[in-house]
């Protein structure tokens, strides 16, 4: 038997009506927002990742599906959604022909991880991207819509908040923290002192707990921002706290992608395992500039989809539609040409072969229908059908006419 690849899942039945629950929901309040679909590519160039995602993260260094396809290219499957989205902006030329440009995507992310609960090799996402508004206003719409569509599924969560500055604070808070790494250079992790060369700020959201506790004791980045970034963050917190969202603030968090600057964010359920991520984001300023695009202020976000299908509260399921079975054999034809025209207003399924009243009520039951109807030899005569109401529980006999 040959069997899914490791941590790559099938998504079907239950799992599926949850799947798009969620993709109903977050599209609905991404447009409300103002969020147009944009659909990129899942294979793309490797370098797209590599300039953007960042060399020195896991995700570029360990993690990508990484291949030379049969025209000598390197390509690579997509491990996240900003990459192609910002590759999409500048090469339709959105970044020259200025002003706003939101979109939101949902699909296949791949990661070559160590599969366990809540971490998968191909997982979904749910993402957004804003292009061209640079004011700490924007990146509160963002968080403020991830609580909406969290709230919406009835899912709990807490809330981290940070500031990574910009390119004004961060090269002299890096080398304060370059210096105090260099201090303890012989105490910390191999992953490290490698991070200390091609992206010393990674260190600090470093799992081992050695390294960790080493890092209590680090220069916090929120305390060397420049008075505009310190601004943005008072103001970010102003506007979260006027619309009653609550946040921790969490000097260590710095995300796993190189990209950001300024406001960094990520959601967490304490329901989840140790996999408690479930939407994580922030503002990315110099990206669109790093991939050849006109420098344009930016800021997203992205939701894990499986992380949520574990949490979403469902609404109830009503009973829906009809089924139609047949009791003898002359009558199958007719159930199927009745189900076809019924279709065409209604949900409904029917039965191809002749079975007793009972299997058919059972059949109507499993599939979760609001009318069980049934025709026999004497409906057949009397050109009728026997209709059961499964929810009011009142039954009928109708002339096919009517039906
Ligand atoms: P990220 O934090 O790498 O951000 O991923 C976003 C979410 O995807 C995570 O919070 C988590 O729920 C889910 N996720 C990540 N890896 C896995 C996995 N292996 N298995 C299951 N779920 C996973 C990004 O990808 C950025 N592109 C977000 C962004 C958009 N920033 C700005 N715009």
């Amino acid at each position: 038997m040959i069997n899914s690849l490791r941590g790559m899942n099938d998504i079907l039945s239950e799992d599926y009506e949850r799947f798009t629950y969620f993709i109903n929901t977050a599209t609905d309040i991404a447009q409300k927002y103002g969020y147009h679909f944009i659909e990129t590519p899942l294979l793309e160039e490797t370098a797209l990742f590599k300039r953007s995602v960042g060399e020195s993260s896991d995700i570029v260094g360990k993690e990508m599906y990484q291949f030379i396809d049969k025209g000598e290219n390197d390509v690579c499957l997509r491990p996240e959604g900003t990459a192609g989205v910002v590759r999409a902006f500048v090469q339709k030329k959105l970044d020259k022909a200025g002003g706003i440009h939101r979109f939101f995507y949902h699909g296949s992310m791949f990661r070559y991880e160590r599969p366990q609960k809540g971490r998968l090799r191909q997982f979904h996402q749910f993402g957004v991207e804003s292009f061209g508004v640079d004011s700490v206003y924007e990146d509160a719409a963002m968080i403020m819509m991830v609580s909406d569509i969290l709230k919406a599924l009835g899912i709990a969560y807490r809330l981290q908040l940070n500031s990574l500055g910009d390119s004004n604070c961060m090269p002299q808070y890096r080398d304060s923290l370059v210096s105090f790494i260099e201090k303890c250079e012989d105490d910390i992790c191999e992953d490290c002192v490698r991070r200390k060369a091609t992206n010393p700020i990674r260190v600090l959201d470093c799992k081992n707990g050695t390294c960790q506790v080493i890092y209590k004791e680090a220069p916090k980045l929120i305390n060397h921002l420049c008075s505009a970034c310190e601004d943005d963050f008072e103001k970010l917190k102003k506007i979260l706290d006027d619309n009653e969202i609550a946040y921790e603030i969490d000097t260590n968090l710095v995300r796993g992608l190189d990209y950001y600057s300024k406001t960094a964010f990520e959601f967490v359920s304490d329901n989840i395992g140790s996999q408690s991520a479930i939407a994580g984001g922030g503002r990315y300023d110099r990206l669109v500039e790093f991939l050849d695009g006109r420098p344009t202020p930016a800021v997203g976000f992205a939701m894990g989809i499986e992380r949520l299908m574990e949490l979403i509260k469902m609404p109830e399921v009503k009973r829906d539609g009809y089924y139609l079975g047949a009791m003898d054999e002359e009558a199958i034809d007719l159930v199927v040409s009745l189900t076809h025209k019924k279709r065409k207003s209604d949900k409904a399924t029917c039965d191809y072969k002749a079975k007793n009243l009972k299997s058919h009520l059972k059949g109507a039951d499993k599939v979760n229908a609001r009318f069980c109807c049934v025709i026999g030899t004497n409906e057949m005569q009397n050109d009728t059908i026997w209709v059961k109401d499964l929810e009011n529980k009142t039954e009928s006999t109708m002339f096919l006419k009517n039906f």
